[in-house]
């Protein structure tokens, strides 16, 4: 009884503690938790080790502070001790300084869009590399934006322009590379700007429509522009250390609210705006190391805020007005470097300032430009001629080559499946990635295989080696004189294409290589007899022996328990998308429309996912006849181009069985609303995933899944749907780790 009762009394106060640990909704500590993880578990984050504890309640340190409203996180700072503007940085981790290799800015930022409700963002001196990915816009509620004292580079994505409540963006002391947006004008809540120290180039555009605008820091750029209109409402403007030219516009006087304005260290000329000095509320003014030249004029005044201006080392000359003369206790006034008429601060002599202001440049510019025409004009006739005897060689001895361009460029009007491709894209077609190629190391190489050998492999296309047909060709099955097992793809080509330009789509279906694409080991170009032709093309690629993805999800000729789980379902789903993500992003140019089906994933002898009948669009016509006569000319069939929504019938089988998603269209709208509740789940889903996933798991891929099906065609990108899905997995994982611990007490 005693025992009872004091069990009673462990279990209620567990379960109190349990339920008050849990204030917030499970799916944002488990984002918090992620992005610790993506943040390399910096020394700030310890406190987040204990699981249980409840974020929206650690009291705010120097260096964390969490905010919640509503039981969702609404503020995320966090304020890391990694240097930053160390030099050397190229755009990849450095060892101690940013995050590691592993990190990927772009899967953070989808992490942390998950926190739908944040309005303050501050993460800083974190180590994050990277280029900002555009889905950052998806923080639509986002107000305060600080990634100062990171390593981000490139440009600053144009959709943030979408994120209209902005108020405050900042991004100093990165590596931003691109130039200054000119989209900003949407932001109309927008008052502070600063993107200070990073390398900027370019112009600056008019900015007055950033009605709020108070705060602009632009300095340490590389910004060479004339100086541009400025919102009226700015109270401090930066602009130092930038190349700025021109003269200080006219317009500026209206600037009536500025407390501070830098320009300092531009090349700035004419005579500095007198109506600065004296604008009412102007109390720091700094103009040094410009280009100014010219006196003042005598009535200049000072507002009587001023307390420092600084015109140092500019070609000023004539008087110091009355009210810049040091004198005065309270205005620190810099004037040294110029040639004013004064005693005080070091002045350069009279001559020094007229030779900067009239350039030597002007007597010997009349020989320079007469030598500059005479070189270009030399360049010119030279290349015209170079061209010329091109032009005619190519005539005589190459007349196929002309025409090749032409060809090479056809195939893009004519079939909208194949992308474009010119001859220069297939020539430069490059990784992206330098994990993109280490993933294609310790697969065999590619190469070029006589008919002879084919014909031994396949005893000259024997009926047994038949395969079948498959949306691009007939497919045989052949064992190569080394013993290893392939299958070759014969294929009838397009007759438009050249030799050449075909070699040039064969080496660049070379270049297709993954971990989770089906191998293609060489080719083999058959003209017939005919040299200057071809009429087939055999691809040899590897054999995958253990069928289809489709075999084993049904479980059609083997034993029940050899039907796929869950957990085993997903890991096949991601080594697809991690294949089609590499054919979008990982090579130059990328391959789209991959006319994705259930039957070309194959399984290997691990049950590794291999993706085949990838990119063939490039050489071949032929498509899935089958498809063809449905006749659909709905939206459907432009949605097969898309790869994400032929993905998401993948899922979709996975999910519910061939036997229901090959209902597709009537599937579509009926039951697809059904998969979001419980009981729906129950009549559709297969029985076998059922019992092995975790009801979150499940529903994180029904959500992606519809997203991906959607008849609209913003469909989610690859990089998202891998997330999505290794999201599940981990979820999966965590559930079945939780069981494991369950059973065992
Ligand atoms: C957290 O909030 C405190 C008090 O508001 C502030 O002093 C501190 O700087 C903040 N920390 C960060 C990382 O912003
Ligand atoms: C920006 O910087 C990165 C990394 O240093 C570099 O790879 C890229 O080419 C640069 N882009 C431009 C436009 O300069
Ligand atoms: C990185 O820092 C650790 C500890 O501070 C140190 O042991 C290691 O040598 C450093 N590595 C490099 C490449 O600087
Ligand atoms: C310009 O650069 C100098 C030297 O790096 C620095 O001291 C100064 O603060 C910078 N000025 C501005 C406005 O950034
Ligand atoms: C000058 O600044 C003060 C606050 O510093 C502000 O109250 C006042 O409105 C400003 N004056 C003008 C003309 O903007
Ligand atoms: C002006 O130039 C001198 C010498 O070149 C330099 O020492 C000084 O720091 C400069 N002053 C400013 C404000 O740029």
């Amino acid at each position: 009884m005693e025992s009872c009762r004091s069990f009673l009394l462990l279990f209620f106060t567990w379960s109190f503690l349990f339920l008050c640990s849990h204030q917030l909704p499970s799916s944002q500590t488990q984002v918090l938790l992620q992005l610790r993880k993506h943040l390399e578990y910096p020394n700030q984050l310890e406190i987040w080790k204990d699981h249980t504890i409840d974020f929206c309640s650690i009291s705010s340190s120097a260096l964390v502070n969490i905010t919640c409203l509503d039981n969702l996180v609404i503020e995320l700072r966090i304020k890391g001790d990694k240097p930053s503007k160390i030099s050397g940085f190229n755009g990849f981790s450095i060892p101690n300084q940013t995050l590691s290799e592993a990190f990927s800015l772009d899967s953070f930022v989808t992490t942390l869009a998950r926190l739908a409700s944040l309005k303050v963002l501050s993460l800083v001196s974190l180590g994050i590399w990277g280029q900002l990915p555009d889905k950052i816009h998806r923080l639509t509620s986002l107000e305060y934006l600080d990634l100062s004292s990171n390593f981000l580079f490139g440009s600053v994505p144009p959709r943030i322009s979408a994120m209209v409540k902005l108020q405050t963006l900042a991004m100093d002391d990165n590596f931003l590379n691109g130039t200054i947006p000119n989209w900003f004008d949407s932001l109309s809540s927008l008052s502070t700007l600063s993107l200070r120290n990073n390398q900027l180039k370019g112009p600056l555009l008019d900015l007055s429509s950033l009605s709020s605008l108070e705060i602009l820091d632009l300095s340490g750029n590389k910004l060479n522009s004339l100086l541009p209109s400025m919102p009226i409402g700015l109270v401090m403007l930066v602009l130092g250390n930038n190349s700025f030219s021109g003269e200080i516009p006219q317009e500026y006087r209206k600037l009536r609210v500025l407390q501070h304005l830098d320009m300092s260290f531009n090349t700035l000329t004419g005579t500095p705006l007198a109506a600065l000095f004296s604008l009412p509320n102007i109390s720091y003014l700094n103009l040094a190391s410009n280009l100014f030249s010219g006196s003042f004029s005598g009535h200049l005044s000072c507002g009587s805020k001023l307390d420092f201006v600084d015109i140092s080392n500019n070609s000023l000359t004539g008087d110091l007005p009355s009210c810049l003369r040091t004198e005065s206790e309270k205005r620190v006034v810099k004037f040294r470097g110029n040639c004013l008429s004064v005693s005080m601060q070091k002045q350069h002599p009279q001559s020094y300032c007229n030779e900067l202001v009239t350039p030597k440049k002007k007597q010997s510019g009349g020989k320079d430009v007469g030598i500059l025409v005479g070189v270009i004009l030399g360049i010119f006739v030279l290349l015209v001629l170079l061209v010329l005897s091109l032009v005619i060689f190519c005539r005589r001895y190459l007349p196929r080559g002309v025409s090749e361009q032409h060809l090479l460029h056809k195939p893009v009007q004519d079939n909208p499946v194949a992308v474009g491709f010119s001859t220069e894209m297939l020539t430069n077609a490059r990784f992206i990635s330098q994990s993109a190629k280490a993933g294609m190391q310790g697969l065999p190489g590619c190469r070029a295989f006589s008919l002879e050998e084919l014909v031994d492999a396949t005893r000259n296309f024997d009926n047994s080696a038949f395969l079948g047909e498959g949306s691009y060709g007939k497919l045989y099955k052949g064992r190569l004189e080394n013993g290893i097992q392939v299958v070759i793809r014969c294929l009838l080509v397009s007759k438009k294409y050249t030799i050449r330009n075909l070699k040039l789509r064969l080496d660049l279906l070379a270049k297709l290589r993954h971990p989770h694409l089906v191998c293609l080991l060489g080719h083999c170009l058959d003209g017939g007899g005919d040299d200057y032709s071809v009429n087939k093309v055999y691809l040899v690629s590897e054999y995958v022996p253990n069928g289809t993805f489709r075999a084993k999800l049904s479980g059609i000729g083997s034993r029940p328990e050899k039907v796929l789980n869950w957990p085993r379902r997903l890991s096949v789903l991601i080594g697809v998308a991690k294949a089609v993500h590499f054919l979008h992003t990982g090579i130059i140019p990328g391959f789209f429309s991959n006319r994705l089906k259930m039957n070309n994933i194959l399984l290997n002898e691990h049950d590794n996912a291999k993706l085949s009948d990838y990119g063939l669009s490039i050489i071949s016509e032929e498509t899935d006849k089958s498809m063809a006569n449905e006749g659909h000319k709905s939206w459907q069939m432009k949605s097969l181009e898309d790869d994400a929504y032929s993905f998401g019938y993948i899922l979709l089988e996975a999910v519910v069985g061939a036997s229901i998603s090959a209902r597709r269209e009537a599937f579509l709208l009926k039951d697809m609303a059904t998969l979001n509740s419980q009981e729906g789940r129950k009549q559709l889903v297969e029985p076998i995933v059922l019992a092995t996933c975790s009801q979150q798991s499940l529903s994180i891929v029904i959500s992606i899944m519809n997203k991906c099906i959607s008849p609209e065609a913003s469909r989610p990108s690859f990089e998202d749907i891998l997330w999505n899905l290794q999201y599940a997995v981990q979820v999966q994982a965590t559930a079945d780790g939780d069981n494991r611990y369950d059973t065992h007490r």
